[in-house]
């Protein structure tokens, strides 16, 4: 199949196009030639610009075209119109963000998501707060140029070498830092991430095995506790730890964040649903999750290519945790 990939050559997009060319197809890209130039020396690609210039796509067809990086309408709009009639199917790559109320779990692909008035489409101001009915827009018209031919997958948080947002490697990081940790309670709460090489497979499946429809696209495979988590980060390091549980109240009143201070942790019940999203159906479509173990290893080792004085975005800074932990354990008594 011949297929063209917008964008594909920052974090997810490569792990979208390996596995298109390990299968034998014929892979074009289309992007402004700024992200990674000389990744994949062989393919065709087109220069161009999302927001201003498509005209490299002029007069060109493919069997299928897989929209990784897009979240203004306005971009979305453009690449659907100009490549309307000119390819069979129409990958987008949404996100979980979709969905205005995590306040119930296990949300499936009807579940209710954001209000996405057209007007969005004049919008090109992209922030956290419009993120969501920016992308839902982008789904509408995605739907409404492509119909039957429309693929739309909703990663939740995507993870591995090469995430920089740093909100999965601080635990394996700062686990394999060793000493006392300090965790947050329930053991039991849930939580779930995708590693990109395992998204980056299933959406290039979705075009290999011709799937259209709204898949809902997180891990792992089965459900995965906060204490399932950070031991399996454990089991990756030789380094002697001992993980101090507090109670997410008590961690909430001494200021500590959650994501920005402790990634994956998402507490209270506005949140339950969160971490609970049903991706059965993408599962029944061949979405597997390689084991926690490689996913927590290949992000240690990839930080470590990461210079000496890097600053984390995420984590609780050596101090400010053994004070806690500290005033934790003197609560105790
Ligand atoms: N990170 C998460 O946890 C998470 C969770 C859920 C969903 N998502 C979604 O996952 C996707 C991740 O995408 P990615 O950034 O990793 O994609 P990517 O395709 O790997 O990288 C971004 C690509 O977009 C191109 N690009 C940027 N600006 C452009 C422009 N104005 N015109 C043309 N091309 C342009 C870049 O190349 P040039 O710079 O050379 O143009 C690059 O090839 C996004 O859709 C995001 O919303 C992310």
């Amino acid at each position: 199949m011949k297929i063209l990939v917008l964008g594909g050559t920052g974090f997810l997009g490569p792990e979208v196009v390996n596995p298109l060319l390990s299968a034998g197809h014929t892979v074009t890209l289309f992007n402004r030639g700024r992200t990674n130039p000389t990744l994949f020396p062989n393919l065709e690609k087109l220069v161009g610009d999302r927001g201003s210039d498509l005209t490299s796509l002029e007069g060109r067809s493919w069997d299928a075209v897989i929209d990784v990086h897009a979240s203004l309408p306005n971009w979305v709009k453009r690449s659907a119109d100009a490549l309307k009639g000119r390819c069979r199917q129409y990958v987008f790559v949404s996100t979980i963000s979709v969905f205005p109320d995590y306040s119930k779990a296990g949300m499936n692909e009807d579940a209710m998501r954001f209000e996405a008035p057209e007007e969005l489409d004049n919008d090109l101001k992209l922030s956290n707060e419009s993120y969501g009915p920016m992308k839902t827009r982008c789904e509408d018209i995605v739907n409404d140029r492509f119909g039957a031919g429309a693929t739309i997958v909703r990663p939740g948080l995507i993870v591995g070498p090469g995430d920089a947002t740093d909100r999965f490697a601080w635990w394996p990081v700062r686990i394999d830092r060793g000493g006392d940790v300090l965790v947050p309670k329930p053991m039991e709460g849930e939580v779930q991430f995708i590693d990109v090489r395992d998204l980056g497979e299933f959406i290039a499946r979705t075009v290999i095995d011709g799937h259209a429809g709204t898949f809902n696209a997180t891990g792992p495979d089965s459900p995965l506790s906060m204490a399932e988590f950070l031991y399996g980060c454990r089991a990756i390091t030789r380094s002697p730890v001992k993980f101090v549980w507090a109670d997410e109240q008590w961690l909430l009143e001494n200021g500590v964040q959650p994501f920005a201070h402790m990634p994956l942790w998402a507490p209270g019940e506005a949140m339950i649903g969160f971490m609970r999203i049903d991706c059965s159906k993408a599962r029944s479509m061949g979405l597997t999750c390689r084991p926690l173990a490689e996913t927590a290893r290949d992000a240690l080792l990839w930080t470590r290519e990461r210079p000496a004085d890097y600053r984390w975005r995420t984590g609780l800074d050596a101090a400010t945790e053994k004070q806690l932990i500290e005033a934790w354990r003197a609560k105790q008594g």
